[in-house]
Formats: structure tokens, sequence, C-alpha cells
């Protein structure tokens, strides 16, 4: 049956874990745990100790015993929840936009994701999209049979854009761009000039943005500007967000897309086919958790105190080189003086009994790195102790290659 696939899809096996296969992920998963590997690899904040803050757990169970819980929202989502969307919207980004018009609640924001590129590709167009990046917005162009062309972000450029070469790589076939912003593995803050290029080249040939601002809560020195709040940026924009990094809710699948009203007038039409509609309790308790927010403030403490260990802890290594990452829960490690990224992942799992990713499958840009999750464990120490044993190993691999 296999073979009946389509071929843009046959290339997708093998996943994010060196030595693990996609579709034994769940179990190889747990396999790891069992043979005692922190898992630093997987983007699920505090995975996997309990983290639910006590409103949002109370408002699920009370959600749960009302009669709507078993029933369909509409495809298009909670009422409220894409009111109090809008609210944050409003707050954040200046953006006014309207809950009944703009708004697409979606089970994540990966399918979010999808759903945002699907209206627009086709075969033979091309995507720009700046790598190293998000695997899966690379494989959704793919998917689409559409091209990916690749925009290679340079750490010596702090992983910014720049207009002459993004404009270098537009020709008659370009469609969209897509920009994950903050940046997954790199954590890179996009600059009000990279965006004012993204800007300049959207408007002049007339593409559409998707912009995934999945980690869009914690940003830490530098300010995040929304692409869409840019003038004349919002009909061209997609937006799209989620409420599993931030706000740590990733088993609730909850996502959005924020798009103009003319493309939502398309989107709204098919949503209830692609859509369906969204988990119905998870909904109830996202309203709960974007009313009373607080509890964020110490999942960013927390992040803070450990993407400042992990600079201090790897940045002492020998051939190793990170800087302070400026979102999120990630760390973005060049470890290509110490040889390729592979191996060394596989002698920190070995070594170290700590799994991180291997940077190649970020895309181009990604060989020679590996990305830690430092958002895993809910006691800092664990991941600390995880960054020390990671640290051994790699002062290790230096001592044998002879770097000082
Ligand atoms: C950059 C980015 N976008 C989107 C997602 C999808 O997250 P979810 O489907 O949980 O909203 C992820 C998950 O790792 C991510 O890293």
């Amino acid at each position: 049956m296999k073979s009946k696939m389509k071929k843009e899809f046959l290339n997708f096996e093998g996943g994010l874990f060196s030595e693990v296969e996609k579709a034994d992920v769940g179990d190889s998963y747990t396999k790891m745990a069992e043979a005692g590997v922190a898992l630093m690899g997987w983007a699920d904040p505090f995975m996997p100790d309990f983290s639910i803050p006590s409103h949002i757990m109370d408002k699920t169970i009370e959600a749960i015993k009302s009669p709507i819980s078993s029933h369909y929202t509409a495809p298009t989502g909670n009422m409220e929840l894409r009111e109090v969307i809008c609210s944050r919207f409003l707050e954040k980004y200046g953006v006014e936009i309207i809950p009944e018009r703009n708004v697409i609640i979606t089970p994540g924001s990966d399918s979010a994701l999808f759903f945002a590129m699907f209206p627009f590709l086709q075969k033979d167009d091309e995507v720009i999209i700046p790598c190293p990046s998000y695997p899966n917005n690379m494989q959704n162009i793919k998917m689409m049979q559409a091209t990916p062309v690749v925009y290679k972000l340079e750490s010596n450029n702090d992983y910014q854009i720049e207009m002459e070469s993004l404009e270098a790589l537009v020709t008659d076939k370009t469609k969209m761009i897509v920009l994950t912003h903050p940046n997954n593995p790199t954590t890179t803050v996009y600059s009000k000039e990279s965006l004012e290029a993204i800007r300049t080249i959207v408007l002049k040939y007339n593409l559409v943005l998707v912009c995934d601002q999945a980690f869009d809560d914690f940003t830490f020195e530098n300010e995040y500007i929304a692409p869409m709040s840019l003038p004349d940026m919002f009909e061209h924009t997609i937006t799209v967000c989620s409420i599993s990094k931030g706000m740590g809710l990733s088993g609730y699948r909850v996502g959005y897309i924020i798009a103009s009203d003319k493309i939502m007038d398309v989107m709204y039409g098919c949503a209830v086919s692609v859509v369906g509609a969204t988990n119905t309790v998870s909904q109830i308790a996202a309203v709960e958790a974007f009313k009373h927010p607080e509890f964020m403030e110490l999942f960013e403490k927390s992040y803070d105190y450990r993407r400042h260990q992990a600079y201090k802890i790897l940045n002492n290594i020998p051939g190793v080189k990170l800087k302070l990452p400026e979102s999120g829960f990630l760390a973005w490690v060049d470890v290509s003086e110490l040889g390729d990224s592979s191996t060394i992942c596989k002698r920190i799992v070995d070594e170290a009994k700590v799994a991180v990713n291997d940077g190649v499958n970020y895309g181009p840009g990604g060989e020679g790195h590996i990305r830690i999750v430092l958002g895993v464990y809910r006691d800092n120490e664990v991941v600390v102790e995880a960054l020390e044993g990671m640290a051994q190993v790699l002062n290790k691999i230096a001592l044998e290659k002879g770097i000082k």
C-alpha cells in the first residue's frame, strides 16, 4: 500500500531523535525514559512532570461535568475563547481583530499551520523558508507538492534576515514566506529590520506570509513584533499561535489562526471539513488560562534561569558555542568543531543518558548543531544536572580531539 502514496509523503520516514523512528516515537520515548534517559528533545513544557495550574484543572473538571462537554463547538471555535484571544492581541500587539471574523480555533497549531498553507499552495509554487527552521513547516510545503526555497540564516548575522538576500530568492513562482517567529530551533526573535525586509518583499511581490508564533509568549531582551501588526501586513499575514508552549498546555491541543476577513471568508467555509471542531473541554479551560495567565510568570522565570545556566555550563567547553537563547525554552548549540552532530547526539545519549535533537533535522544550517529543550522537568536542578552530564561528555570529546 505504501507504493500508492504520493512520493512527497514517502520522504517523511524517520523522526526528530537520531535513534528513533517517527512511527515509533511513543514507544521509544517510554523505553528511553525507562532506561533512565533524560528526555530533552521534545518541546513539551515540564514534561513529564505535573505542571497544570490549579485554576485550570478546576475549570477542566467543571467543564467535564457540564452537559456541553460531550458536544461539538462551532467548527471555528468557542466564541468566548475567540474573544479572549482578540483581547490578548489588542493588548500585546495593538492589533484589533474581530472574534466573529478573524479567528479560528484549531486542535493545536500544527494542524493550524497545515490549514494556513493548504488553501494557497499547489504544485510548483515556491515558498521561502528561513532555515534552520521548525521541520514541520518545511514538510508541509513538500506535502502540498510546492517547493521550499531556503533562506539560509547565518549565525554570524545573529540568524537575522537581510533584504537583498531575501529578494534574490523571489521568482515568478514565489507565493509564500513561512516564518517561525520566534524561531525554533535558533530561538531568534526577528528584529525590526528583518521584519521590515520581509514586509517590503511581501508587499512588493504580493506574497502571503504564514507566521508561526507558537513561541511568542516568552521573549527576553529583544522586543517582539508581530508581522501582522506592521503597516498593510494584516491582509497578507496568516498568524498561527498555540497554548502549548507559553501556557504549558500542550496536551489540551488548542491552537488558533488569525487572518483577515477576506482569507477567513474561505477558511470559515472549509473549517467544518478541515478542522471539524476542537475539543470542547480544552477550549473552556483555555478561556480560563487566558483570563488568569499569572502562572506564566513563574514559567518564564524558570526558563530564564535555565537559559543562563545552559549558557554558563556549555560555553565553557572548548569547541562548543552557544548564544544566550532569545526566547522560550530551547538552546541551539554549535558543536561543529567537535565533529558531526549525529555522532555527538549518540554519544550524549549513550554516555550522559540525555536525549537531545540532532540539528540536521532542522534543515540547511542545522548541521553541526544540537537542540536542547531546557523547558522539560518541573525542577530546574534536574535540568542543570542533565546539562552538567552533557558537558562532561562534550569536554571528553574536546579532549579526544585535542581542542583546547
Ligand atoms: C515552532 C512550532 N510551531 C508549532 C508547533 C506545534 O505545536 P502545537 O501543535 O502543540 O500547538 C511546535 C511544536 O513543537 C513548534 O515548535
